[in-house]
């Protein structure tokens, strides 16, 4: 094993499966390092939860093969999915008990001790509302509530299918930044999205799939494509309520590559280094600016695929932080 092999902890070789008529995952090869987030996007209906389905190992691949942590044997997989993390839809929650009993529950099944429930309640944000009965909760707490049972045993990786489903702006924004939270404390993130606004604001990389087939992979600034200038991986329109002190604020920003006022609206379009704007969006909330507005500037990943996807994403319109 080389030293770049021992960094691969999620990785497929043409993995396949079909269900009678419908080839649902086609030879899918892809591999994701330690520390990325992982997007695996496509459409409604092209092999995303299938492709989970096998790897958390609820659907048996009909050729190919993966590996996770190296583990590829059945009884290997057996002790490397104890270091994984998995939500695949909203977990079945007690209605009638609060969100901590729920955790409590969902610890004792997994074998985990009670100490960590607290940390999981706090790491999502419902810290206090954890005596809270489970049916008075929102969507996207409930979809925090499954985020804190699928962090319990401390996973290494963590894979979401469709974090965002189904939530609103806010609710959004609260689940890229416990994803954040998570890619900062060094986890790795293999998440599934039909929104490529989500996975260009979210991750790493990303593996774009079109009906089971991978159509692109790699990192979101390879896959965007290196046409930005001043080494800028990504540009992002910002507007707060204080043109001034936003302006202090992106020029202190460390991954600010260049700055200049927006067209029109107010605000300015922020070259950065990094595409990680949930770290610039933390900066300015940091500094008190309060952001109306925080968007990748130019849609280039929508530009780079919609010819490959022939519009079959959900539209990026309307989404702002
Ligand atoms: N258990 C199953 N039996 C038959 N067909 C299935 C099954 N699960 C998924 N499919 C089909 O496989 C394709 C991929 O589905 P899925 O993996 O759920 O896609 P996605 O998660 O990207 O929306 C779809 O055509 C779906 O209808
Ligand atoms: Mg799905």
């Amino acid at each position: 094993m080389t030293e770049g092999e021992k960094t691969v902890v999620v990785e497929t070789d043409e993995l396949t499966k079909r269900f009678k008529d419908v080839l649902a995952v086609d030879q899918v090869t892809l591999s994701v390092e330690r520390g990325q987030v992982f997007g695996f996007l496509g459409p409604n209906g092209s092999g995303k939860t299938t492709t989970i389905g096998m790897l958390v190992g609820i659907v048996t691949p009909t050729a190919g093969s993966f590996s996770l942590f190296g583990a590829t044997s059945p009884r290997q997989l057996l002790a490397a999915r104890t270091r994984v993390g998995a939500t695949l839809e909203t977990p079945n929650f007690y209605p009638y008990l609060g969100g901590r009993d729920n955790l409590l529950i969902a610890a004792r099944v997994k074998g985990v001790g009670d100490e960590r429930i607290d940390e999981c309640l706090d790491l999502v944000g419902l810290g206090d509302r954890g005596k809270h009965k489970f049916k008075t909760y929102s969507l996207g707490m409930k979809q925090r509530l499954a985020l804190a049972a699928t962090m319990l045993n401390d996973p290494e990786l963590i894979i979401l299918d469709e974090p965002s489903n189904g939530l609103d702006p806010q609710g959004m924004r609260e689940v890229r930044e416990i994803i954040g939270v998570l890619a900062d404390r060094g986890k790795t993130i293999f998440l599934s999205s039909h929104l490529l606004w989500e996975v260009e604001r979210t991750c790493t990389h990303v593996a774009i799939v079109r009906k089971g087939r991978i159509v692109k992979v790699g990192s979101v600034a390879e896959v965007v494509g290196g046409h930005h200038a001043h080494g800028e991986i990504v540009a992002a329109l910002v507007r707060a309520d204080d043109d001034e002190r936003l302006q202090t604020a992106l020029e202190a920003y460390p991954e600010t590559a260049s700055l200049q006022p927006a067209e029109d609206g107010g605000g300015f379009v922020v070259g950065l280094r990094s595409d990680d704007l949930a770290g610039l969006n933390r900066w300015l909330a940091d500094r008190g600016v309060y952001v109306s507005h925080l968007a990748p500037h130019r849609r280039s990943l929508e530009d780079a695929f919609i010819g490959l996807t022939e519009g079959e994403f959900a539209p990026m319109t309307g989404i702002a932080s």
